[in-house]
């Protein structure tokens, strides 16, 4: 008897270790570079203000419900009557509902309003769009021109408000960057603008989050944030043209690339334009390929041109599989070289 006790004491010790372990690892996936626990800006501070608001009430209003229903269980039958009283009933179960919710809708009505309606006369104007599956960046002049065009990367200068008009070429998508600026919709036919400043250096995920497809999943990008210095030396090398081939190797990827690749990307300063693909002109200098799912080394390069409908299927890029391992590397190599 006293074993079977004794064992299971130490089995409901380790169902709490198990559980404390879970909560632990929880809230450690809250914080890092895709999570609104960890703002990067005042936009998403007050994001993660309504977050922690939420969090705290509805975890106080569930325990003070699983404790009136185990009393309403449990306590002896002369004690628990009040729990069926007209006032209790209607005081937490209409009047407390219909305050605490008009209270937190006119709260989250004037957070959203503050997200959306910046009043910065000179943001960083920047268009992206949706595509499935990854991002069209394009950077504005003060005029609204475009200035260059990138993809699935986005670098912005710190303290400086940053105005993102997002749309989408195809379904619906939804722009969820959790540590600068929370989540707005690309709606098919309208253009919605999405502001926000980030206040500190550092790079950022975000993720599509509207299910767009097959490959909804493996549609992500970056936001580098970096100082206004640095920053303007990244969007002047951006606004250059393509590298020109200082090797062999690359002269004969070069040569390659234009017949097969120059109808659906474009390399700027040379014949390939297509745009049905992103813009390789500064391939070479992104983190990722694909939309944020592979680093980028001349490794992946070729692995992507030559089954990139096995790493992503179904995406617009057909596998290149007829490429000879010269070959792939020579391309891997011209692309990595575009910095
Ligand atoms: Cu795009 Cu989900």
């Amino acid at each position: 008897m006293a074993c079977s006790i004794h064992a299971r004491v130490s089995q409901s010790r380790a169902r709490l270790f198990v559980f404390a372990l879970l909560g632990v690892l929880t809230l450690a996936g809250c914080t890092g570079i895709q999570s609104t626990l960890e703002p990067h800006g005042p936009d998403a501070q007050r994001i993660a203000t309504i977050a922690w608001i939420l969090f705290t009430g509805a975890a106080v209003i569930f325990f003070a419900v699983t404790a009136l229903a185990g009393y309403a269980l449990f306590a002896v039958p002369t004690r628990r009557g009040w729990i069926a009283s007209t006032k209790l009933i209607i005081g937490a179960g209409v009047v407390f509902p219909v305050v605490a919710l008009s209270v937190l809708l006119i709260y989250t009505f004037g957070v959203a309003g503050a997200l959306v309606g910046g009043k910065d006369s000179t943001p960083l104007k920047i268009a992206v769009t949706g595509e499935m599956w990854w991002w069209r960046v394009h950077y504005l002049d003060a005029s609204g021109h475009p200035l260059l065009v990138t993809a699935n990367e986005i670098h912005i200068p710190v303290g400086r408000p940053v105005e993102l008009s997002l749309a989408t070429a195809d379904v619906l998508h939804s722009f969820w960057l959790p540590n600068l600026a929370g989540k707005l919709d690309m709606i098919p036919g309208r253009v919605n603008v999405l502001r926000f400043t980030a206040d500190q250096a550092g790079v950022s995920r975000g993720q599509c989050a509207e299910y767009c497809g097959a490959q909804h999943a493996k549609m992500a990008f970056y936001v580098d944030a970096k100082t206004p210095l640095e920053f303007d030396v990244w969007l002047a090398a951006q606004q250059a043209p393509g590298q020109t081939p200082r090797t062999e190797q690359h002269a004969r990827g070069r040569a390659l690339f234009e017949p097969h690749c120059g109808a659906c990307h474009t390399v700027r300063g040379t014949p390939a334009a297509g745009v049905l693909g992103p813009d390789l002109t500064h391939i070479g200098s992104r983190r990722s390929l694909a939309a944020g799912i592979l680093p980028n080394n001349a490794g992946t390069l070729a692995g992507w041109i030559a089954s990139s409908q096995h790493l992503k299927p179904e995406n617009r890029m057909p596998s290149f599989a007829d490429f000879t391992g010269e070959e792939l590397r020579a391309l891997a190599a011209y692309l990595e070289s575009l910095q």
